[in-house]
Parts: C-alpha cells; sequence; structure tokens
C-alpha cells in the first residue's frame, strides 16, 4: 500500500457514506420490485448499491427471469416510477441526514488542505447535496451522465483524480458498496470501505461506520 504522507486528496461516493440515501434507493426500488412481482430481500438490496439506475432495474428484473418481459419503453417508466418514489424521500432531508462524524471529516480535509472530489452514480448528487448543505465540498464532481461505464469499471475513481490533478496513487477512495470498492481498487486508489466487512472484504481500510473516519485512523491503519 502506498504511504499515508502520499496522499493528496479524497475521492467519495456519496450514497451510504456521506448520507444514508442507499436505504432510500432501497425503498424506492423496493416499491418497483413489489409492483412487478420479483422477490426483495438483503442481498439483491446490497447488490444494487453504487450500480446506475437503469442497470439496477436490469438487475432486479433478471433475479426472476423477466429481463426480456418489458419493453425499452416500459423499463424508462418503472425507472422514472422509481426515481419519483426517491425524490419524494430526497425531498424531505436535511442536514440532519449527514452521516455521523462526516460533516467534521470534510472540514478536517479541507483544513489541512486535501483536496476532494465526487464519485457518485446518482445523477441526483447535486440536490441531495443541497439539501445537506455540503455542495460546497464538492466543486469537484464527475458528472455520471458522461461514463462510459459504471461501478465496478474504475472509470469513475480514475475521473474523481483527474478532476484533482493527482495520480490515482495519490487518492484515497471512499465506499459503502462492493462495486464501488472494487472500481477504487482497479482504479489504482486506496480504498476505504464503510460497513459490513464481509460484504467489503477487498477494501484495503474497513470501518463498520462513518464514526471512525477520520484522519488519524486512516494513518494507523496505512501503517
Ligand atoms: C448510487 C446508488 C445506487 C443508484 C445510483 C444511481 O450509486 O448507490 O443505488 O442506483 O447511484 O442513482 P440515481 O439517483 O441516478 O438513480
Ligand atoms: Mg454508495
Amino acid at each position: 500500500m502506498v504511504k499515508f504522507s502520499d496522499i493528496k486528496g479524497f475521492v467519495f461516493d456519496l450514497d451510504g457514506v456521506i448520507t444514508d440515501t442507499s436505504t432510500f434507493h432501497s425503498q424506492a426500488w423496493h416499491q418497483v420490485a413489489d409492483k412487478v412481482g420479483v422477490n426483495w430481500d438483503a442481498e439483491l438490496a446490497d447488490a444494487l448499491k453504487g450500480i446506475s439506475r437503469m442497470d439496477s432495474l436490469n438487475l432486479i428484473l433478471k433475479r426472476d427471469n423477466r429481463e426480456n418481459d418489458f419493453s425499452d419503453d416500459e423499463k424508462v417508466q418503472l425507472a422514472t416510477e422509481k426515481n419519483d418514489n426517491y425524490l419524494k424521500l430526497v425531498n424531505q432531508m436535511t442536514p440532519a441526514n449527514i452521516l455521523p462524524g462526516v460533516e467534521d471529516f470534510l472540514i478536517d480535509l479541507s483544513d489541512k488542505g486535501y483536496l476532494l472530489s465526487l464519485a457518485s452514480a446518482s445523477k441526483n448528487s447535486p440536490l441531495v447535496l443541497k439539501h445537506l448543505g455540503l455542495g460546497h465540498f464538492f466543486s469537484k464532481s464527475v458528472d455520471p451522465a458522461t461514463l462510459k461505464k459504471g461501478k465496478p469499471d474504475p472509470e469513475i475513481f480514475r475521473r474523481g483524480a483527474e478532476l484533482l490533478d493527482l495520480d490515482p496513487s495519490q487518492c484515497i477512495g471512499v465506499e459503502d458498496a462492493a462495486a464501488g470498492v472494487q472500481a477504487i481498487n482497479s482504479a489504482g486508489e486506496v480504498s476505504i470501505g464503510i460497513g459490513d466487512p464481509k460484504v467489503l472484504a477487498s477494501a484495503d481500510i474497513n470501518f463498520v461506520d462513518t464514526t471512525k473516519l477520520n484522519l488519524g485512523n486512516i494513518a494507523k491503519a496505512m501503517g
């Protein structure tokens, strides 16, 4: 692993790292799964973390071999319905939805001169950041609409480093999704996985939740 002193920037995922919108995405998809009669469970919810909107719908339909039962138009309609469900939840968000310790961590990183960028697959991330009052930390954000491939492909994390004019090896990527940790590792950045260490086994550093996310613990973990 690279040395902690080589690190100059942090590339953040949003949903499930900065705020608990991953549960909102799950709730909104669960409603769609119920509507089309696809069985919902925690494993499916985990598999959707970090996955783009249309890819998520296709994964849900594939679950019960239903991917060929809907036309492209019907799929767009289902994805739109999910997003409408999701936005109802997002529009009730306030800074109280920032996960514990995250705002202090962002302030500390900025104060110490680390560069920050956002690598979220969500087209709703500007709106979510606005509700949280954290938009000013992320003037550098990868636009997911411009990506050729989604997570676990490394493109989004490479672009996150590029926006900071840093080499990936000078960056730490922070993720809650297995697909996201894989993307960070393939991009050549140090990966921090937030959540269940069994699900995030390939992360360089694991913290069970965001309360442990601080520079002291990261420096310690990097040795
Ligand atoms: C994030 C979430 C996924 C979501 C994706 C696209 O990666 O973890 O659950 O499907 O963003 O989000 P969007 O808001 O564009 O539908
Ligand atoms: Mg996430």
